[in-house]
C-alpha cells in the first residue's frame, strides 16, 4: 500500500497553470525534506516563488530556511537566463526563441512505499511558458542513499530545444572541499585522483557517447571541510546512473559555495523535444557520511546497490571461467570442450566462451570481421551451442557465452544488408574502433535487430546460463540516418534508452541468464546498467598488483559481487598472490588448465575451495573496510565483516619490500571474542602470523592490530577473524 503524506503543499498543477505569475497569492510558503535515516536535503519556496535549496548533510540538523527571497545561487535546480548568473542546470529555447527559464514553485507531494522508501515530486512550473519541470527524489532511508532525477515536459506549439538538462545540482556552503574521481584509461582503470577545489569550475565528463567510461567513471566523492579520510570526517558520494556520456560541474562561486550540476553530457546533445512528451533525465544517487568519511559512503553504497541498484545483488556469484585469456579466438570444439574438463577439475561453476564463436561468410577469427553476424561457427563448433551447454553439464558446471550485440564489422553479412543502420556522419571517411562501427539503436529496425539477436542466441538454448555483454568502442562521428536534420542531437541519449530498453528486455525475458557488463574492461559500469546486470568487468588487466588498485577504486561505489575478479598469469605473479587478490572479489579464473603447473593448480583448486566453502558469503554480502590504501605505501590490506559481526576477513597485499604498521581491523565487535587464523595458506606452509590461532577480543584487535605475516613483495595473506563459537 502505498500511502501520501506530508502534504505541505499539494496544489493540482492544471488549476494553478493559469494563475501561475501571481506567485505572491500563494498562502504557504511549503519547507521540503528529503530524509534519510541520516542523511537530509531541505528545499524551500522563497517569498518569489522560487525553489531554494536551503541545506544537504545531516538529517538531524534543521537547516536556517531562508527568510524573503534567498541569493540566487541557491536556486534548487537554476535555470539559465532571467537573472540567473550562476552555472544552470537548465537551459531551454523555446519555441520563439526565447531562451530564457523562470521555474516557480507549484506544488510538491510525498508517497511511501511498502518498504519504506518516499519518493518526493516537487512540480515547477516558468512563469510565463507552459513549460513543467518535476524534480523527483527517492529516499532510501535505512541506506541513506538519495536518488533524484528531473522529469521535463512542455505544451509550447513546437519542439523545444534543452540545452542543458542536469539530474541534480545541489549546492554546498563549507571552508573548503576536495573532490575525488576515478580517471584511467582501458588497462589502468579507477584510479583515485583528489584535489581541492579552487574557485571557478572543475568540469569532470566522458564524451565518448557509449563505452563512455573509458577514462573515467560517472562517480566521485566530495570531502568536506579536509580532504577525504577512510573511516572520519564529512563526505558525500554521488554516482550517476548512466551509461553515455555524462558531466559534472564543480563550481565553486565567489561566496564559496559550491554547486555541483550532474547529470548528462549537454555537448553535441541539445534535446529537441516534443510537446507533451516527457522527458527523463537520468538518476543521481547521493549518499553522506557525516563522521565516517569514504568508508561510510563505500557502505551505504554497497548496501544499496545489493538491495535495488545491481540484479538480483544478494545471490551468491558462481565461480566463471572465461577463456578469453586462455584462448583469444583460437578454439574449436574440442578445445572448448577440453577447457571443461580442466575447469570442473578447478571447482569452477560456470564456463564462459568469450568472443569468436560466431560468423560464417565472415568468421569471427579476429576481431576484424564477424561482428553482427550471430550464428554459430559452423567449423569451430559444429554442434553448435546447444551441444557444449550439454557437455558442460554433464561435467556439472554452467555454460555462458558473450555478445555485443549493438556492433558490427564492416566485414559481415548484417552491414552487407544494412549499411545504413551505422552511427556515422555523411561527408567524413569513416571512423572504426576496434575495425568496428555501431548500430543505430535509435533506428526502430535496429532494436528489433537486436531483440532478435537475444532471442535466437538464448530462446533456442535455454542451456545457456550466462552472458556477458560487451562494447568495444565509442561513438567518434555521432551521426544518425534514421534521425531527421535537425535531431541528430537527439541521437546519444536516445541511444542510451534504447540500449536499456534492449538489456531490460534481456534480464526480464531471460531471468535466469546470469550477466556481467563488459565494455573493453570497465567502459560501462553505472548503476544505469547494472540494474541488469550481475557484475561488471572491471579491467583487461588482470595482473594482480594492478587489479589490487582497479578492484580499489570500483570498490568505493560497487559491490565485490559486482566486482569480477578472476585469477590469470598477467604480470607471472606468484599464483597465491593472485589467487589471494581474486578472492577479494566475484572470484573466477581465466587459465588454459592444461597450461598450469600442478603446484598452481593446486593453488586455485584450493582457493576455489576455500571460496565456495567459507568466503564468498563473508566477501560478497559482508561490510567492507579499507584498512591500508595502496596509495598510501606499497601494501593494501581489506576486510570484510558479517552483518552480524560473528565472521571477518581479511586481505593483506605487500606491494613492495619495506614492512608496514600493523593492520588494524575496522568494524568488529569490540567485546566479541575473535579466533584468528590465516587461511589459504599453501600445503604444509606455516602461519607467519604471530596472533595465529589465538582468540582476541574485538576491541583488542581493532586498537593494535597485527603485522602482516608478509616477507617480500607479491606475498599476500588471507585471515579469517571468526568469534569463539561461532560457525
Ligand atoms: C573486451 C573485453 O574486455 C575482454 O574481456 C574480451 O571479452 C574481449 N573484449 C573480447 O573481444
Amino acid at each position: 500500500m502505498r500511502r501520501l503524506f506530508s502534504l505541505a503543499a499539494v496544489i493540482d498543477f492544471a488549476l494553478l497553470a493559469a494563475s501561475l505569475t501571481a506567485v505572491s497569492a500563494q498562502p504557504v510558503r511549503p519547507v521540503i525534506t528529503i530524509k534519510t535515516e541520516h542523511v537530509g536535503m531541505t528545499l524551500a519556496v522563497g517569498a518569489d516563488g522560487r525553489l531554494y535549496q536551503a541545506g544537504f548533510g545531516p538529517a538531524e540538523s534543521s537547516f536556517r530556511v531562508p527568510g524573503g527571497s534567498p541569493a540566487r545561487e541557491v536556486e534548487a535546480y537554476p535555470p539559465y537566463g532571467n537573472g540567473q548568473i550562476t552555472e544552470p542546470s537548465l537551459k531551454v529555447i523555446h519555441t520563439d526563441g526565447n531562451t530564457s527559464t523562470d521555474l516557480l514553485y507549484v506544488s510538491h507531494r510525498a508517497v511511501e512505499s511498502e518498504e519504506g522508501r518516499v519518493e518526493t515530486r516537487i512540480e515547477l512550473r516558468d512563469g510565463h511558458y507552459p513549460l513543467r519541470v518535476t524534480l523527483c527524489f527517492r529516499a532510501y532511508s535505512s541506506e541513506d542513499v538519495i536518488e533524484q532525477w528531473i522529469e521535463i515536459q512542455h505544451q509550447e506549439e513546437k519542439p523545444i530545444v534543452l540545452e542543458r538538462f542536469g539530474s541534480s545540482s545541489p549546492v554546498f556552503q563549507a571552508s573548503g572541499y576536495w573532490l575525488t574521481q576515478l580517471e584511467g584509461n582501458y588497462m589502468r582503470e579507477a584510479h583515485l585522483v583528489e584535489e581541492r577545489l579552487t574557485p571557478g569550475i572543475k568540469v569532470l565528463d566522458s564524451k565518448l557517447g557509449i563505452r563512455a567510461h573509458q577514462m573515467r567513471n560517472p562517480s566521485f566523492i566530495l570531502a568536506i571541510d579536509e580532504p577525504a579520510r577512510e573511516e572520519s570526517g564529512a563526505v558525500f558520494g554521488a554516482s550517476l546512473a548512466w551509461s553515455g556520456s555524462f558531466q559534472f560541474a564543480f563550481d565553486v562561486d565567489w561566496n564559496n559555495r559550491l554547486r555541483a550540476v550532474c547529470g548528462i553530457n549537454p555537448l553535441g546533445a541539445s534535446y529537441r523535444l516534443d510537446p507533451r512528451t516527457v522527458f527523463h533525465t537520468p538518476s543521481m544517487l547521493w549518499t553522506f557520511s557525516s563522521q565516517g568519511g569514504k568508508g561510510g559512503v563505500t557502505r551505504n553504497f554497497h548496501s544499496w546497490a545489493r538491495k535495488y541498484g545491481i540484479r538480483d545483488g544478494s545471490a551468491p556469484r558462481p565461480i566463471l571461467l572465461n577463456n578469453w585469456e586462455a584462448t583469444y579466438f583460437d578454439f574449436d570444439e574440442a578445445k572448448i570442450v577440453s577447457l571443461f574438463d580442466g575447469a570442473r577439475d578447478l571447482g569452477i561453476e560456470l564456463f564462459l566462451l568469450d568472443d569468436g564463436w560466431f560468423g560464417n561468410k565472415h568468421p569471427r577469427d579476429n576481431d576484424r570481421a564477424g561482428l553482427g553476424d550471430w550464428q554459430v561457427n559452423e567449423k569451430k563448433l559444429p554442434r553448435g551451442l546447444g551441444y557444449l551447454a550439454a557437455e558442460a553439464e554433464k561435467r556439472g558446471i554452467r555454460f555462458g557465452i558473450w555478445i555485443e550485440p549493438e556492433m558490427v564489422n564492416p566485414a559481415s553479412e548484417l552491414f552487407e544488408k544494412h549499411p545504413d543502420w551505422v552511427i556515422t556522419q555523411a561527408h567524413r571517411e569513416p571512423l572504426y574502433g576496434r575495425n568496428q562501427m555501431i548500430l543505430d539503436l535509435t533506428r526502430p529496425e535496429v532494436q528489433t535487430h537486436v531483440r532478435k539477436v537475444i532471442d535466437d542466441t538464448f530462446g533456442p538454448n535455454p542451456g545457456i546460463r550466462y552472458t556477458k555483454w560487451d562494447c568495444n568502442r565509442y561513438v567518434t562521428q555521432p551521426g544518425s540516418s534514421y534521425l531527421s536534420p535537425e535531431r541528430q542531437e537527439n541521437l546519444l541519449v536516445d541511444y542510451q534508452w534504447a540500449l536499456y530498453d534492449a538489456m531490460k528486455y534481456m534480464a526480464e525475458r531471460y531471468p535466469g541468464v546470469i550477466s556481467m557488463v563488459c565494455s573493453g574492461g570497465s567502459g560501462r559500469v553505472d548503476y544505469g546498467a547494472l540494474k541488469y546486470f550481475h557484475g561488471f568487468w572491471p579491467s583487461d588487466n588482470t595482473d594482480p598488483v594492478q587489479r589490487v588498485f582497479i578492484q580499489w577504486g570500483f570498490s568505493h561505489f560497487f559491490p565485490a559481487a559486482a566486482i569480477s575478479a578472476h585469477v590469470t598469469d598477467m604480470g607471472r605473479r606468484p599464483a597465491k598472490f593472485a589467487v589471494d587478490v581474486a578472492l577479494s572479489g566475484a572470484f573466477g579464473i581465466d587459465r588454459d588448465v592444461s597450461k598450469m603447473s600442478a603446484e598452481e593448480k593446486k593453488t586455485v583448486i584450493a582457493g576455489a575451495r576455500l571460496y565456495k566453502e567459507r568466503l564468498r558469503p563473508l566477501v560478497l554480502g559482508g561490510d567492507l573496510y579499507r584498512l591500508q590504501s595502496p596509495y598510501e605505501r606499497p601494501q593494501a590490506a581489506l576486510s570484510y565483516v558479517s552483518p552480524d559481526r560473528t565472521r571477518a576477513v581479511v586481505f593483506i597485499y605487500r606491494l613492495g619490500e619495506e614492512a608496514f604498521p600493523p593492520v588494524k581491523p575496522r568494524g568488529l565487535d569490540p567485546a566479541k571474542k575473535y579466533r584468528v587464523r590465516e587461511i589459504n595458506l599453501p600445503e604444509g606452509a606455516r602461519s607467519r602470523l604471530s596472533i595465529n590461532d589465538q582468540v582476541v577480543d574485538g576491541a583488542t584487535l581493532m586498537e593494535h592490530g597485527f603485522a602482516a605475516p608478509l616477507r617480500r613483495a607479491v606475498e599476500s595473506a588471507v585471515i579469517e577473524l571468526t568469534e569463539e563459537g561461532a560457525q
